[in-house]
């Protein structure tokens, strides 16, 4: 379960107080439906200080949980890779600075660039009082995610649940700029169909710009999924916030966002032969495993049996988004 570290979880507490219920969960119902619509924002989506509030708090802890699982997978691939510097675009109230400086203890310089005055500011007054300081000491600068500018400058390049906002027309040019800089970029998008494809676009073009694919691929060659009949996502398993459970609107205890991305770097990464990407089907005495390889493609149903001694007890604690052995 990917739980909000505590100084986060409580300074966000104490903004969601300064707001009333009523106005939040009016908040929360406008931004899911605009959310769910999916398309591009012709004007900025967090329109009020009310709205931002709702974001950080029925929002910013599932973004947090994905992104944190994210990057936590590249570290594992990359184990030579110490960031100590991020630029995270689109970055709102700071999800994926702190989601970074979780994962990475070599952080020392984060900056984040929004369009949002109040989403910086929400994101500021959250990160006063982090423990870590790399995030307590995050440069908040308001600006455009705009191709036209100096390009982001960093060892990590950010983009978390960004790219569905931006005009269709100008992706591909925001993605040559993110990573015209940076050591290594993580994108981001919601589990969705339309998010999968703008990431599998992303990312054949960070490996046309001559990146390397740290996750979720166990190679660089191309995505073996056909749009339209699946796609390739993942899930992070969060609590309630406490702002769901104080809205009530919770029926269970968790909420599984799920996200498709992609990280790629400057680097040659150390991928698994194989991902899991699909929940694993644990039969009495075999598992089976849909899995995307580095040298077959596809194979869904690829039956581990216990007389496999410790492939199968090794297949029994694998979860989807883990990386496999095929050998
Ligand atoms: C869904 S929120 C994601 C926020 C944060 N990255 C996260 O993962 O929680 C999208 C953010 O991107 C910002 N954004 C969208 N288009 C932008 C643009 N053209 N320039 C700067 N920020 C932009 C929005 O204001 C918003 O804060």
């Amino acid at each position: 379960m990917a739980v909000l570290p505590d100084d986060l979880s409580a300074a966000l507490d104490d903004e969601l107080a300064k707001h009333h219920l009523h106005r939040l969960t009016q908040a929360f119902d406008r931004l899911s439906a605009r959310y769910r619509q999916g398309d591009a924002a012709t004007s900025p989506i967090l329109a009020s200080e009310v709205d931002v509030a709702a974001y950080a708090g029925y929002r910013m802890p599932a973004t947090y949980a994905a992104v944190h699982a994210v990057l936590a997978e590249a570290a594992s691939r990359a184990p030579g890779f110490e960031p100590r510097t991020q630029v995270d675009v689109g970055g709102g109230t700071g999800a994926a600075v702190w989601a970074a400086a979780e994962v990475w203890p070599s952080l020392e310089k984060c900056a984040v660039v929004e369009q949002v005055a109040g989403a910086i500011g929400l994101g500021k007054r959250l990160a006063a009082g982090a423990r870590k300081p790399a995030v307590r000491g995050a440069e908040w600068r308001r600006g455009l995610v705009d191709p036209a500018a100096p390009a982001p400058e960093a060892d990590l390049v950010t983009l978390s649940y960004v790219l569905g906002e931006l005009p269709e027309a100008d992706r591909e040019d925001v993605v040559r700029w993110l990573a015209a800089k940076a050591g290594a970029v993580a994108v981001v998008e919601p589990g969705t169909p339309a998010g999968y494809e703008r990431v599998r676009a992303a990312r054949a073009q960070l490996i046309g710009l001559g990146l390397q694919v740290v996750a979720p691929c166990p190679h660089d060659g191309e995505c073996p999924i056909t749009p339209g009949k699946d796609w390739c996502h993942f899930a992070a398993r969060l609590p309630r916030s406490n702002l769901h459970r104080r809205m009530k609107t919770a029926t269970l205890g968790f909420e599984d966002e799920k996200f498709a991305y992609v990280v790629a770097g400057r680097f040659t990464p150390s991928r698994p032969d194989a991902r899991i990407i699909r929940h694993p089907k644990k039969h009495k005495g075999w598992v089976a495993l849909d899995l995307c390889t580095a040298e077959d493609g596809l194979e869904s149903g690829v039956a581990v049996s216990k007389k496999q001694g410790p492939r199968y007890r090794a297949a029994r604690d694998v979860e989807w988004g883990d990386g496999w052995s095929t050998t």
